[in-house]
């Protein structure tokens, strides 16, 4: 299929994690309002949970919300606040009941090639990448679809 007629210019595959999480907030709250993207992973009733938590805790620091590595969440909170000062607050409570949600497994490859082919862009962070990773790179390949990850 012509990357050009697919449904989506982005998905997010592992939306659930931590790191998923941080990207949707992203694009939630500074992507173009046009972007077409949708979440994927292998749980809907996880990725509804996910858009809900992505809404409460947008805007809460680092350092509360994840208790985990200080360093790491310091260095998130100064990202984010260097972003606002230049493009300002352009969605300060990201919605995302809008996106629409995408089921895909690593343990099942029809799933990984169905969700490849509606989008230009797959960026995966569905891990750990040494037991997940595999399949989705070959179903991406296969459907020629650009491909990111960590
Ligand atoms: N966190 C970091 O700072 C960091 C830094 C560099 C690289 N990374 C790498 O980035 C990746 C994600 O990290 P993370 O910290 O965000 O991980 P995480 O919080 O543990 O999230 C893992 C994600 O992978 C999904 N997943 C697991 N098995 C799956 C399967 N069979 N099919 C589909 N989805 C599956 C999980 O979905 P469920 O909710 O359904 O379980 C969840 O969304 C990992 O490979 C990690 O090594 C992370």
């Amino acid at each position: 299929m012509q990357a050009a007629a697919r449904e989506y210019q982005v998905i997010v595959w592992g939306a659930t994690g931590f790191t998923g999480r941080l990207a949707c907030e992203h694009l939630a709250r500074y992507g173009r309002s046009d972007l077409k993207w949708a979440i994927a992973g292998r749980s809907r009733a996880r990725l509804e949970e996910a858009k809900q938590s992505v809404e409460r805790l947008s805007g809460v620091s680092m350092k509360v919300r994840a208790g985990g590595d200080p360093d790491c969440c310091e260095r998130i909170d100064a990202w984010r606040a260097r972003i606002d000062a230049r493009v300002g607050d352009i969605q300060p409570v990201p919605r995302l009941q809008h996106v629409p949600v995408v089921i895909a497994d690593a343990t099942d490859r029809a799933s990984l090639a169905a969700m490849t082919q509606q989008t230009k862009v797959l960026l995966s962070l569905a891990g750990p990448y040494a037991l997940v990773g595999t399949e989705v790179v070959a179903a991406a390949v296969g459907t020629g679809t650009h491909y990111c990850d960590m």
